[in-house]
């Protein structure tokens, strides 16, 4: 590990004050130009005692803004101090995590994993349009029927067309022939360029794509393809638990990943991850951001350095060993819960390696569903399937009395 290690809460906090100091400080030096300050100090208490102990609070006062995305050089000056930070945690999420090579990748905190998602698409989009001179009724995206539906924002607001393959049933997995007709209709309609999704964790069932089936079967057709790593839900666990995993950047075929902090880190909302190998981000400088010292490459522009803070602080108080024990713990409780409805012959779908199961709903009642807040597939059909998430609060006591009610009732 290169830049993970376990911090202890002082050294957590001397390193966010520290970075504070770097910034720029509204109240100490007269900045005339920036139409942002401090946190209005009527609601936000910039003198209250406690927040020498609190450095993300500290941080939500001071306001950073980090706008741009910091790992391609040249920022804006004011906020040096916890950008830095930031282009830490991007190393670390995309080197000490998902096997990068050192210095690269670019990549910045996003809002969530839809942006970070959209960010791809745009990305590889203008790629092929600038380095390939491709037509946009050439370009699409391809992906299961189990991918997020932000892909298919992406796909309308960057007008493209979004193939997916279908999922079996009950293994929700594509097949080869499945994905080769998939790819073969696209070709039929005059498709060239392809934008690949690859899920490490879909949303509601917590599988993982056979990214390998996919790179092959692309590879042997007449057409460009970028890959496209959707791991905003399984980002922070796969890598973790599943220690075969091909979908990082030691896979030649993966040019940028999502994640988001705001699921299995806990971090507050608003910390999605956008991480691609060095080269891609330059497709969408937006050179008309001339106001921002280093122009803009990201989707979202002016946006909280807090966020970064938070889920850095997170990730350094845990440490490698640390994370890697709280996702096993994860793991192992929803083996519990697997092996007593596989008892009890509840038909349920979990990938080995996740701490998502999805039940289907034949074996729910309406009660029961209210009672545990478990997630329908769908809130506008008949589900079939609901799902539940195994999350830090959902502890095997937690699980014990849903499993003991779930067979009285059904
Ligand atoms: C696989 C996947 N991708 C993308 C997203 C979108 O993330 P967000 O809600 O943070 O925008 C989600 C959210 O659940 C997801 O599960």
């Amino acid at each position: 590990m290169k830049y993970w290690k376990k911090l202890s809460e002082n050294e957590l906090r001397e390193r966010v004050a520290d970075a504070l100091d770097r910034n720029v400080d509204y109240r100490n030096k007269t900045i005339l130009g920036v139409p942002a300050s401090h946190l209005d100090e009527k609601v936000f208490y910039g003198n209250a005692s406690f927040l020498k102990d609190a450095p993300f609070l500290s941080t939500m006062i001071h306001n950073p803004n980090h706008i741009g995305c910091h790992t391609l050089g040249e920022s804006e000056s004011f906020f040096a101090g916890t950008q830095k930070i930031e282009k830490e945690l991007i190393a670390l999420v995309a080197e000490d995590i998902l096997k990068g090579e050192t210095d690269g990748q670019d990549g910045y905190v996003a809002s969530g994993g839809t942006e970070a998602n959209i960010q791809a698409i745009w990305i590889y989009r203008n790629y092929f349009v600038k380095a390939h001179g491709a037509t946009m009724d050439e370009i699409c995206i391809i992906g299961s029927e189990d991918c997020h539906y932000s892909l298919d924002k992406a796909a309308n607001l960057l007008n493209l067309q979004f193939y997916k393959s279908k999922v079996n049933h009950l293994d929700r997995t594509v097949s080869p022939a499945n994905f080769e007709r998939t790819v073969d209709d696209a070709i039929s309609n005059g498709i060239k360029y392809v934008i690949g999704v690859a899920n490490m964790m879909t949303t509601m069932f917590g599988s993982v794509d056979d990214i390998e089936m996919m790179t092959d079967l692309l590879s042997g057709k007449n057409l460009e393809y970028k890959i496209h790593v959707d791991g905003a839900y399984g980002g922070f666990v796969y890598p973790f638990s599943c220690k075969q995993s091909k979908l990082d950047f030691s896979n030649p075929n993966v040019g940028s990943i999502t994640l988001d902090a705001h699921k299995m880190v806990q971090a507050p909302f608003g910390t999605g991850i956008f991480l691609a190998k060095k080269g891609f981000m330059r497709y969408v400088y937006t050179e008309e951001a001339q106001y921002v010292q280093g122009l803009d490459a990201t989707l979202i522009g002016s946006r909280s350095g807090a966020n970064a803070i938070a889920v850095w602080m997170i990730l350094m108080s845990y440490g490698p060993h640390g994370w890697f024990e709280k996702i096993h713990i994860l793991q192992y409780r929803t083996d519990w819960l697997c092996n007593r409805l596989k008892e009890k012959g509840i038909s349920y779908f979990r990938q080995p390696y996740s701490n998502q199961v999805a039940i289907e709903s034949r074996f729910l009642t309406k009660e029961i569903v209210e009672k545990y807040g478990l997630v329908p597939d769908t809130h506008t059909n008949t589900p079939s399937w609901y799902k539940i998430v195994v999350m830090e609060h959902v502890t095997v006591d937690v699980l014990a009395p849903f499993i003991e009610e779930i067979l009285t009732r059904v």
